[in-house]
């Protein structure tokens, strides 16, 4: 088909209009775009020079900070060596080595590592290996998946399926038969300002029974939660909520599966929040942090029952119909051991750890200040709610990006109108001062 667009390979470096931007109000911001070109330690650099404060971690993902010289050098060093192996009937050594480190890290007997390339893959690829295990073990009516309300789990038609977030399902169609979802945690009137997990809320963990009652355990096969609803606000999981969560889905056979996109690699002051809540799920995912966002990688930590159910059958053949040409790519495995070095050597998840205490008084001194409806700081991470303006939901919020963004060179992320940090975990005691100085002239300027 002849084009008509005129041939202009090279001569428009910088237009804006190719560029379909991923959940961003594209003609807002081509009008006034924020960009950045360079980025080193807890700083983003802009094109113009000035430097940015990272409250957030990227997309809460650079644990260790920016282009950290081991894990670039790691990354260089792999690009020149081996570029690309298959993935499916070969391999190369460091796909085993870096699954063996990070099963050395989970709990339990979470021993065993599936490789993908992000949030979404790992989320789709757990819900896969969920209905597969009930079937290779002869269960085949568990076939319902359970979610959460104001869950996140990436945009796989799985993930939005049973995520809880409206319009990130509503132009999208019927999604997926059989899901269903258990109450968000989160209810202001109970657990606003709380600091750390909310003492109000294990109960809600009883709606999974209800949720039995109506379609049957034995049409169940899993339930996916977050231990931590990062993306819809950063709520906390009630005290006792996972662990209740845990023993109804023992009860009645039911697979949990964490989903730890963003709790996972220190977040929360440990490898995994599971360790913090002391559960043991059927599977985690985990992405971001893996690598500190260097190289995309994702996978799922498979406790050894599941996986030892899959190694049955003659040996010749496949025993998971499911991968990805890029799993365990090469450059991602060499950032992610180059990383979780990192995360080793400078003691990062416990540093994240030690700092909560400050952190979340450094939040809460944001109480009082116009429009802060609510501030809920857990782990190295908080969410704080603004009123929405009478005029929009999410207008406040935006601004309040756009002020900090170009007014007091400060990254964070804006939910509607939630305020997120969590910055890299190597953030000192003097950039979480400086981080909330910031936020608290962000708020009063968007009063
Ligand atoms: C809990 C959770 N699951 C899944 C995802 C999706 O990850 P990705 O954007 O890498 O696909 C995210 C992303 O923020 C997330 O927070």
């Amino acid at each position: 088909m002849a084009s008509s667009k005129p041939s202009v390979s090279a001569s428009i470096p910088n237009d804006l209009e190719s560029y379909w931007m991923p959940f961003t109000a594209n003609r807002a911001f081509k009008k006034r775009p924020r960009m950045v070109a360079s980025a080193k330690d807890m700083h983003y650099v802009t094109p113009d020079g000035r430097k940015l404060l990272d409250g957030s971690a990227g997309l809460w993902c650079t644990n260790a900070g920016h282009n950290r010289d081991p894990i670039v050098a790691a990354i260089q060093r792999q690009a020149a060596e081996l570029d690309y192996a298959p993935a499916f009937q070969f391999a190369h050594p460091k796909a085993f080595e870096l699954a063996s480190r990070v099963a050395a890290l989970a709990p339990g007997d979470l021993d065993h590592v599936f490789f993908c390339n992000s949030g979404s893959e790992a989320v789709d690829t757990a819900l896969k290996i969920a209905l597969a295990f009930h079937n290779v073990q002869g269960r085949g009516s568990r076939v319902r998946l359970i979610g959460r309300e104001r869950g996140y789990h990436g945009v796989g038609f799985g993930g939005i399926a049973v995520g809880g977030i409206v319009n990130n399902r509503k132009q999208f169609g019927a999604l997926f038969a059989g899901v269903d979802h258990l109450p968000s945690t989160y209810n202001r009137a109970e657990q606003a300002f709380s600091i750390g997990e909310p003492e109000w809320g294990a109960h809600l963990a009883d709606a999974l029974d209800g949720l039995v009652a109506l379609h049957d355990a034995s049409t169940i096969a899993a339930v996916i939660v977050e231990p931590l609803a990062a993306s819809t606000g950063v709520l906390a999981a009630p005290k006792g909520y996972l662990q209740r969560l845990r023993a109804i889905c023992d009860k009645h056979g039911i697979l949990l599966i964490f989903d730890e996109v963003i709790t996972g690699f220190g977040r929360m002051g440990c490898a995994f929040a599971a360790e913090r809540y002391g559960v043991v799920p059927d599977m985690i995912t985990f992405a971001k942090g893996i690598t500190s966002g260097s190289v995309p990688m994702g996978g799922v930590l498979v406790r050894k029952g599941i996986y030892d159910a899959f190694m049955q059958g003659p040996e010749h053949m496949v025993e998971l119909f499911h991968g990805y040409t890029y799993s365990a790519h090469p450059l991602a495995c060499a950032a992610g051991l180059a990383t979780l070095d990192v995360y080793r050597e400078e003691g990062l998840f416990e540093r994240a750890r030690k700092l909560e205490p400050q952190w979340a008084q450094a939040a809460m001194a944001l109480k009082g200040l116009p429009n802060v409806l609510d501030i809920r700081p857990v782990g190295l991470t908080v969410g704080i709610d603004l009123a929405s303006k009478p005029d929009g939901v999410g207008k406040r919020g935006l601004q309040a990006l756009e002020v900090a963004f170009y007014d007091h060179d400060l990254m964070l992320r804006a939910v509607g109108d939630t305020l997120a940090l969590s910055p890299p975990l190597i953030v000192s005691d003097a950039q979480i001062g400086e981080i909330f100085d910031k936020v608290a002239k962000v708020i009063k300027a968007v009063a």
